[in-house]
């Protein structure tokens, strides 16, 4: 039986969505431990991260099964990696810094992790801004192809932020770095092939 599209996508945002749902959930019920603020910051964290993988993941999927509709996730799966990305950053701005923006500010220009973690979002925010079809189709489909493919800078940056944050146990960012590498390195393979093909053809 073919499942409708319409359902993977409803059924793809429910499933982005349960995160959120779930700290929700833990923040009124105080299940956060005994560092909340750290630990919403690093949750938002984390999913913007993964979704942000998951999303890259989706071009790689298409090359290695040959099926086309994974791709037709990928924006609502980019705009959850900016919408837990963007939560993130305001957890870090509201809560854990009170709106102290010359704070915010030292922090951006003195602490390496903290500025590439910005030029990601904002990498993530010129993304999402320029995602409607309308905004596609008045910047060319050249113009807005160039502009996305900043999205495989905002995810190395995503893990070097990770990685440069981490103190001790760098485990969990090389991790992430090692998936990052995987998926840029079947994309490229598959862009020299493409190379390859349309050259033999001329
Ligand atoms: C202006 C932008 C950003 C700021 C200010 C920021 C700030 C922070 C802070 C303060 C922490 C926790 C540090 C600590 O507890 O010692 C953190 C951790 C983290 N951030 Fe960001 N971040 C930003 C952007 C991003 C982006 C764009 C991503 C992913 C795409 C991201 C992913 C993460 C991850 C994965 C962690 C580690 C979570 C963990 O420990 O499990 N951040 N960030």
């Amino acid at each position: 039986m073919k499942v409708p599209f319409r359902i993977i996508w409803w059924a793809v945002l429910v499933l982005v969505l349960l995160p959120m749902a779930w700290l929700i959930y833990n923040a009124l019920t105080g299940g956060l431990g005994a560092n909340p603020i750290e630990a919403i910051n690093r949750y938002l964290g984390d999913w913007a991260l993964r979704l942000l993988l998951i999303a890259l993941a989706l071009t790689p999927i298409r090359i290695l099964n040959k099926k086309a509709w994974p791709i037709r996730l990928r924006r609502m799966l980019g705009l959850s990696a900016f919408f837990y990305a963007f939560a993130h950053l305001s957890s870090y701005v509201v809560i854990d810094q009170f709106f102290d923006w010359a704070a915010i500010w030292q922090d951006i220009i003195k602490r390496r992790f903290i500025t590439v973690g910005m030029v990601a979002v904002l990498i993530l925010l010129a993304l999402a801004i320029t995602s409607p079809a309308s905004i596609a189709k008045r910047l060319g489909a050249r113009n807005w192809k160039r502009l996305h493919k900043l999205v495989y800078l905002a995810g190395a940056l995503g893990c070097l932020h990770f990685f440069w944050m981490v103190k001790a146990d760098i485990r969990e960012p090389v991790i992430y770095g090692i998936i990052f590498s995987i998926l840029m390195i079947i994309r490229l393979i598959e862009s020299r092939r493409k190379k390859l093909v349309l050259g033999d053809g001329q």
